[in-house]
């Protein structure tokens, strides 16, 4: 039987997995697909750091590669925006499907690139481009396919989560904690991608527009990352039965019901206290999980191991599959949708909770004058606890949900006053009854 033919671009801990896998799994893949896959050849910066690579199939040009006429499918592993974007177009215009892994790439630009693959009537698959090896792009593009889904809520970065979990388990600050997990390799050397959120960002971008039928870009994602949060932090979230995570936000806001006119999306990445009760808080070291909200389905829970070499591999894979087999049956998979076509609402307008901690004096009004200035801003409270007393009280206050600016502004003039002596910890609160 004449064999699939596929182009490797890059071949790094990802893509050596990649090729090791279909060499070991050859046979098996075979079967489940109807024909065997042939590697056609590898592209990569630098033949010489390959010797485990036939020296056959290396080769610089990757464009040459792609677009070859024997090669069918076309699996990108080298991330980044440039080349992999226009080596995916000179893909599809000449007629490939592709599997890639590149959350930067899909969430810049992924409406030009569906509609390029859809033009050409090929496949676009990117499973592994959120959460490494769990099954979730998939499941919401097409399981999902019939429900409304509500919230998209995940750790969606192993590096950060790993991080907190230390800050959580040994009361580190985080740089002591980024220290260690840059020391046992689960930090790279040059943090900021992960530590800063830009990663989760991308794929909460990726995420939102598939649960939403929406286009979501990396720029329309709120971020923050983890490097503000604070020992402190932490122990107040335990204080109130909470961890802190990292979460990927994804969700519709406005008018109750499906597509109504009044309805957003937000879509956000930050440190966020939740309680030890949720499903996310159990998600400890490098893990990843994200938690679906739907209309019909109600709650759901993916979890898995988020990054490596293998795992990514596997999701790859799994997609390889899925595209050889549309190939065969000359039809391409389903691609994206942005019928739906909502607005992004700003942070400013989205609905958060807060957490606040205060350093105040104990004294008559104190409280009052903390009181009122969330009225002011129109920001309701749900608890407040004292503790301490005399010079040295602290006040930990709870919110409910208001607009983000509103509780960003009460906490910048709780800053300016004179009985406040310290804002000591701020963060949002998740899934607080
Ligand atoms: N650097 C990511 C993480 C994995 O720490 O989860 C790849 O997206």
């Amino acid at each position: 039987m004449k064999p699939l033919k596929v182009a490797l671009l890059g071949c790094g801990t990802v893509g050596s997995a990649v090729l090791r896998l279909l060499h070991e799994q050859a046979e098996d893949l075979a079967a489940r697909i109807g024909r065997p896959v042939q590697v056609a050849g590898v592209a990569v910066r630098r033949p010489d750091h390959h010797p485990d690579v036939p020296a056959e199939l290396l080769t610089t040009d990757a464009e040459a590669l792609v677009t070859r006429d024997d090669v069918d499918l076309v699996v990108e592993v080298i991330g980044g925006i440039e080349p992999a974007r226009t080596l995916l177009m000179a893909a599809f215009e000449a007629g490939k499907s592709v599997v890639s892994a590149n959350k930067a790439l899909l969430a810049d630009d992924g409406v030009a690139l569906h509609a390029a693959a859809a033009k050409a009537g090929v496949d676009l698959y990117y499973e592994a481009a959120v959460a490494g090896a769990i099954p979730l792009l998939r499941p919401l593009r097409e399981s999902l396919a019939g429900d409304q889904l509500r919230r998209v809520v995940g750790i969606v970065n192993g590096t950060t989560n790993y991080i907190l979990s230390r800050m959580a388990e040994t009361g580190a600050g985080f740089a002591e904690a980024l220290a260690e997990a840059t020391e046992l390799g689960y930090a790279e050397a040059d943090p900021t991608a992960d530590v800063d959120g830009f990663d989760a960002a991308a794929k909460a971008a990726i995420l939102a527009s598939l649960a939403f039928h929406t286009p979501v870009t990396a720029d329309d994602v709120h971020r923050e990352g983890i490097s503000e949060v604070t020992a402190t932090d932490v122990a107040r979230a335990a204080e109130i039965g909470c961890t802190v995570k990292l979460l990927a936000i994804c969700e519709r806001v406005g008018r109750a019901g499906n597509g109504g006119d009044g309805d957003t999306v937000a879509v956000r990445v930050h440190p966020a206290m939740i309680p030890t009760s949720h499903p996310l808080a159990s998600v400890g070291g490098a893990f990843n999980a994200v938690f679906v909200e739907a209309e019909a389905a109600g709650q759901l829970m993916f979890y898995g191991q988020g990054a490596g070499g293998e795992p990514t591999a596997s999701a790859v894979l799994g997609d390889l599959v899925a595209v050889a087999r549309n190939r065969l049956a000359g039809a391409a998979g389903p691609g994206t949708t942005g019928y739906a076509g909502l607005a992004v609402r700003p942070m400013a307008a989205t609905p958060t909770r807060y957490h606040i901690s205060l350093d105040v004096a104990d004294k008559p009004g104190v409280l009052a004058a903390v009181a009122a200035e969330f009225a002011t801003h129109g920001v309701s409270i749900s608890t407040v606890r004292q503790d301490g007393h005399g010079d040295a009280a602290t006040l930990v206050i709870v919110t409910h949900s208001a607009p983000d600016a509103a509780l960003a502004a009460t906490v910048a003039a709780l800053r300016g006053m004179d009985i406040v002596r310290a804002v000591t910890s701020v963060l949002r609160v998740e899934g607080l009854q």
